[in-house]
């Protein structure tokens, strides 16, 4: 299939895009796949009402269909559509933090969505975006969209249009590339379902964030607690990987260097990711910042970019930098983790 691609710029007034988008827009009401920009990642929207769309994404993805996908819509009105018995506090912070990186699971109407989309689950995943691209699409459409982030499964989630169309040119109908995505990881899933809410996916908005509007929040045991079964079943799976086996170290640059010294005699090509601060403290095979340890917003932004970047440079071994547990450094540590498929080492 010939993959449409449109360019938009977001900073503009959105009118002077207008067709481009509306083009797009089309083709999700025929129940085709188009990429588009969100202020996380790139997503993989389909029209959420038609098993025939949404088994598209799962197909172009090569995605797990026991992994339920996240709906996105443009107008608070339209959660009504779908979506019943919402909880106060879960109305909260939809007033504080929609339209933006926050996904609401709730209770899903029944006979409204693709079965597909919940994976058989009586809840659903919600969120409205913010990204001006996400919504005037979403908005056109005139549907709710289904969209996972558009890479392929296992891979770092996309945050510019070239990512997706290295992983997914000719599977899919279209994409509409709108520059670098803002946040550059995925938003935080919450639980809205018992009686206070549980952080199944940390995001770029923080546990202390969302603890502000709505009380005490818990995190899932199993963000945790390898032993634990994920609420979130995408949790479960080993994500966001490079090519070349990962391994963060928490670890002083002296001891990491040592550590790369000696894959290094033993043959290794080594890479190293880490920051701005200490890129220049390091020998090997290829040594990359992504951002500032002194801003970790600024890593979350360059994490994915970095991480595809070193599948250029065939390494046997990757080693990362770790990040403190706290504020966004929790989402990134979350997503390094996963692609490390859980390897880390003290020293
Ligand atoms: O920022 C984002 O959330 C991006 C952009 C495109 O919006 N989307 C995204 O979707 O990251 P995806 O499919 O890559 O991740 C969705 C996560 C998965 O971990 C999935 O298991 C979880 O949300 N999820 C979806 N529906 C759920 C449900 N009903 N209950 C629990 N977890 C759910
Ligand atoms: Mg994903």
């Amino acid at each position: 299939m010939k993959t449409m691609q449109w360019t938009v710029d977001a900073k503009k007034d959105l009118s002077t895009n207008y067709s481009q988008i509306s083009q797009a827009a089309q083709l999700l009401q025929k129940n085709e796949v188009v990429a588009f920009p969100t202020e996380t990642v790139y997503g993989l929207g389909a029209n959420a009402m038609s098993t025939e769309a949404v088994m598209k994404i799962y197909e172009a993805k090569g995605r797990p269909s026991d992994n339920p996908l996240i709906v996105h819509i443009s107008k608070i009105e339209d959660l009504e559509r779908f979506t019943e018995n919402i909880q106060p506090y879960a109305e909260e912070l939809i007033k504080s933090f929609w339209p933006g990186p926050l996904t609401i699971v709730v209770p899903c109407k029944q006979g409204k969505l693709s079965t597909k989309v919940t994976a058989g689950l009586d809840t659903v995943a919600v969120r409205m975006p913010s990204h001006p691209v996400a919504m005037e699409i979403i908005k056109q459409s005139g549907l709710p969209i289904a969209a996972p982030s558009a890479n392929l499964s296992g891979k770092p989630s996309p945050t510019k249009a070239v990512h997706v169309l290295n992983d997914l040119d000719g599977k899919i109908a279209g994409i509409i590339d709108g520059g670098p995505t803002g946040v550059g990881l995925e938003s935080t899933v919450v639980s809205c379902i018992g009686e206070a809410p549980v952080i199944l996916r940390p995001g770029g908005i923080t546990k202390e964030e969302l603890e502000r509007v709505a009380g005490p929040v818990r995190m899932d045991e199993a963000l945790t607690d390898e032993r634990k079964a994920p609420i979130s079943p995408g949790m479960k799976y080993r994500h966001y990987a490079p090519v070349a086996p990962l391994t963060i170290v928490d670890g002083r640059p002296e001891q990491i260097q040592e550590l790369a010294d000696r894959y290094r005699q033993e043959g290794l090509r080594v890479g190293i990711l880490t920051t701005k601060e200490r890129e220049s403290v390091y020998n090997a095979s290829s040594v990359k910042s992504c951002g500032s340890r002194s801003k970790l917003d600024t890593v979350a932004y360059s994490l994915y970019d970095t991480l595809r970047s070193f599948d250029d440079d065939e390494l046997d071994i990757l080693l990362a930098e770790s990040f403190p547990d706290e504020g966004v450094g929790k989402a990134i540590m979350n997503r390094l983790l996963k692609a490390a498929g859980n390897k880390m080492l003290q020293l």
